[in-house]
C-alpha cells in the first residue's frame, strides 16, 4: 500500500516516523510519502492561497499547485481522499475498505479549504472525522492513515483486530494488567480464573454493558 499525503505542513506528519506506523514503513507493509504542496507554487514568493469567487470569510488553497501536486502522483488506480467536514463520517469500516487500495492520496486542506473543482477533476471522496471544524485537513488525514493502515496485512497482529472495538458492533470491554489490587480495586475475580469459557463470557457482557451506556446508537444499528 502506497500513500501520498500532500500538505502545506509537512512536519506536522512527525508522529508517522514512531511506533507501529514507522515499524509498518520500516517493514514495507506500508509506504507512506509527504509532498510539500508549496514545492509546486509557480508564483514568485511560493503563495498558496487565494480568495474565494462570491466572497466570504477567509481564503482558499490556490487551485495551481494543489493540482500540480496531486498530478505529479496520481496513477490511473490511484484514489484521492480530501478530508472536509463535509464529508462522509469516517468508520472502521471505511478504513477496512480504503486499506484494500493499492495508492492513496491524501489532499490536506487549509484556510477555508480548496477549489470545488479540483474535487470533481480527481473524484475525490470527502471523508469527515466528525461534526466538529479542525484548523486544517492535517490531522483528519493522519487519524484516517492511522486507522487505515492497522487493516493492510501485516501491520498488526490478526488477533489484536479481532478483539477491538467495533470488530464485532461494539466497544471493547475494560482490560487490567498488574498489580491484582490497585489503590483498593481488584481486577475481576474471573479473569485470575484460567476459565476461558468463563473469560469469554464476561467479557462480552462487559461489551455489551459499556456499549449500552456509551453508545447505545450501535445497538439499534444506527451507525
Ligand atoms: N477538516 C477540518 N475539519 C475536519 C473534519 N472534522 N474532518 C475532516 N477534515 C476536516
Amino acid at each position: 500500500m502506497k500513500i501520498d499525503i500532500l500538505t502545506l505542513f509537512p512536519e506536522s506528519f512527525a508522529p508517522f516516523e514512531e511506533s507501529i506506523i514507522q515499524r509498518a514503513r520500516k517493514k514495507g507493509a506500508i509506504q507512506i510519502n509527504v509532498i510539500d504542496i508549496r514545492t509546486f507554487s509557480k508564483d514568485k514568493h511560493k503563495k498558496c492561497d487565494d480568495t474565494p469567487f462570491g466572497g466570504g470569510a477567509g481564503m482558499l488553497m490556490s487551485v495551481q499547485p494543489v493540482y500540480d501536486a496531486v498530478a505529479s502522483v496520481k496513477k490511473k488506480s490511484s484514489k484521492v481522499i480530501y478530508p472536509s467536514p463535509s464529508g462522509q463520517v469516517f468508520s472502521s469500516q471505511m478504513a477496512k475498505e480504503l486499506a484494500k487500495q493499492k495508492h492513496l492520496i491524501f489532499i490536506c486542506g487549509h484556510y477555508e479549504g480548496i477549489d470545488q473543482r479540483l474535487i470533481d477533476i480527481f473524484d475525490a471522496q470527502e471523508i469527515s472525522i466528525g461534526d466538529y471544524v479542525l484548523t486544517g485537513g492535517e490531522i483528519p488525514t493522519m487519524a484516517i492513515v492511522d486507522a487505515l493502515s492497522r487493516f493492510v496485512p501485516g501491520v498488526i497482529s490478526e488477533e489484536s483486530l479481532q478483539e477491538e472495538s467495533f470488530s464485532n458492533g461494539l466497544l471493547e470491554h475494560p482490560q487490567y494488567t498488574r498489580p491484582r489490587v490497585f489503590q483498593g480495586r481488584e481486577v475481576p475475580k474471573v479473569l485470575l480464573s484460567g476459565n476461558h469459557q468463563k473469560i469469554k463470557e464476561f467479557q462480552l457482557q462487559e461489551s455489551l454493558k459499556k456499549t449500552k451506556k456509551v453508545r447505545p446508537d450501535l445497538l439499534k444499528g444506527e451507525k
